[in-house]
């Protein structure tokens, strides 16, 4: 099996603050080490802030759109003049409030690695979705999206994270096997169009990581990191997740 690099990625949401980078970057700091990336996504007005740091940063989302009359968004260009190195697209949230759909969210991950920013691409069903046996292909729609407008090489510069709606925010994480289940069928998948693209592919799980469960998830096969919410936002925890990601080389 191919060696994948464990990332743990915090994303800090609608929440934070100047006091906040200052106390996560310097525990950011104390674990940094060569065996486990750790990147965060605080808000957009904070990147720089929390790059100066000396932490790897990225945002929550980028505009579709290079540059123009699109008033409040943010172009990957900026993004990466800010300190980005990464980009979550397609979180759960952007799909589900704001109305972006698979095609927008295709067209975001072109825009980020065309201003050399590296996509982090959100999938997940919904409760109902799983409950009617449709996980399989919600995520699979959801990837094929971005392999159909880019074909499957662009997925070598860039991370997935399978984020279950149900999961997120609600305190209900998956199991570590239902979690592998789908980063296999998700791996499996991939590698019927590129074994080497899927083997080197990054896989997080994401939906209500602590630092109790983490261990256990991290710790199967096919799952690379984690991408946490609300526990990225609480040092302690945050560091223990990370630490939970070492020996999972
Ligand atoms: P959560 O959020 O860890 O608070 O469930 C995860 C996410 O939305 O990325």
């Amino acid at each position: 099996m191919a060696q994948r690099k464990p990332i743990v990625a915090g994303n800090w949401k609608m929440n934070g603050s100047i006091e906040l980078v200052s106390e996560i970057s310097t525990a950011v700091n104390e674990c940094k080490n060569k065996q486990v990336d750790v990147i965060v996504f605080p808000p957009a007005a904070l990147l720089t802030k929390m790059a100066e740091f000396g932490v790897e940063v990225g945002t929550q989302t980028i505009s579709e759109f290079d540059s123009g009359a699109y008033t409040g968004e943010l172009s990957a260009e900026l993004a990466k003049q800010l300190g980005a190195t990464y980009t979550l697209v397609g979180h759960s949230e952007r799909r589900a409030i704001f109305g972006e759909s698979n095609e927008a969210v295709a067209n975001k991950f072109a825009k980020a690695q065309e201003n050399g920013l590296i996509p982090v691409l959100c999938v997940g069903e919904t409760e109902e979705q799983r409950e009617s046996g449709e996980t399989e292909k919600v995520v699979a729609e959801q990837i094929n999206a971005v392999i159909s407008k880019l074909g499957i090489a662009a997925l070598s510069n860039s991370v997935l994270a399978y984020e279950p709606v149900w999961a997120i925010g609600t305190g209900k994480t998956a199991t570590p096997e239902q979690a592998q289940a789908v980063h296999k069928f998700i791996r499996d998948m991939l590698s019927t169009q590129s074994e080497p693209v899927a083997q080197a592919l990054q896989i997080l799980y994401g939906g209500s990581v602590n630092d109790k469960n983490s261990k256990s998830l991290f710790t199967q096969p096919d799952i690379d990191g984690g991408l946490i919410g609300g526990a990225s936002l609480k040092a302690d925890a945050f560091v223990s997740i990370c630490n939970s990601a070492l020996g999972n080389v």
